[in-house]
């Protein structure tokens, strides 16, 4: 099958977009809103995009409190996902008031930041501390601006718990990410190979 994105014909009972950009990684992004409420919220519009020096980016559709929060004080974490904590990471996609914080609505403990005044999770097996570069609305082709807003930042400090180190590696069949695919699936790493570079 073909179809052109204009007018979406594509007769399937859900948009195959976001199942075909799959598996995307989680970012977990905490920030904290310029009246000092933390706030934690999944993002999986959500990559790395250099490392030298370490990139990374999030993007909101609308502005949302992260994104906002990351524009108003310059600082954002994305936070690990694993398996073990997939179902509180979910809960932290409730629609909350900007004074409430989602640490608190889903009971996550917190750890204070070292290079940002942004908290993280306490039990994420990493977390990556942000100060913001750019933030990008990318115009699409009728020259309207979207709203879409790509949030990048600069990864100034890194928490990694030393359980997630194994023979000298992070170890995702330990730490076991959770990717985020289409419609309401996700998957976690049930294999790892190598493939030696040509
Ligand atoms: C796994 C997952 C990934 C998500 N990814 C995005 C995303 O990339 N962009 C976005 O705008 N919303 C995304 N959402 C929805 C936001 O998490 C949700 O709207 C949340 O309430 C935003 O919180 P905030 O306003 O505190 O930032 C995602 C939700 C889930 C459960």
């Amino acid at each position: 099958m073909f179809y052109e994105t204009a007018g979406n014909r594509h007769n399937l009972d859900y948009d195959p977009f976001k199942a075909i950009i799959s598996p995307r990684p989680i970012g977990w992004i905490s920030t904290l809103s310029k009246d000092g409420v933390a706030n934690l919220a999944p993002y999986s519009f959500f990559n790395a995009v250099g490392t030298d020096p370490h990139l990374v980016m999030f993007a909101s559709s609308n502005l949302k409190d992260s994104a906002r929060n990351a524009v108003e004080t310059g600082e954002f974490v994305c936070n690990f996902v694993s398996d073990n904590l997939k179902e509180v990471m979910n809960m932290c996609a409730v629609n909350c008031a900007p004074d409430v914080s989602e640490f608190d609505f889903a009971s996550i403990a917190s750890a204070p930041g070292k290079t940002v005044k942004v908290p993280h999770v306490a039990d994420a097996y990493a977390a990556l501390e942000c100060k913001l570069l750019q933030v990008i609305n990318p115009v699409d082709l009728d020259g309207n601006v979207t709203n879409s807003h790509m949030i990048i930042g600069q990864v100034s400090g890194v928490h990694i718990a030393d359980e997630a180190i194994r023979n000298g590696r992070f170890d995702v069949t330990h730490t076991r990410p959770v990717a985020r695919l289409g419609y309401l699936d996700y998957s976690t790493i049930s294999e790892v190979f190598e493939i030696k570079r040509p």
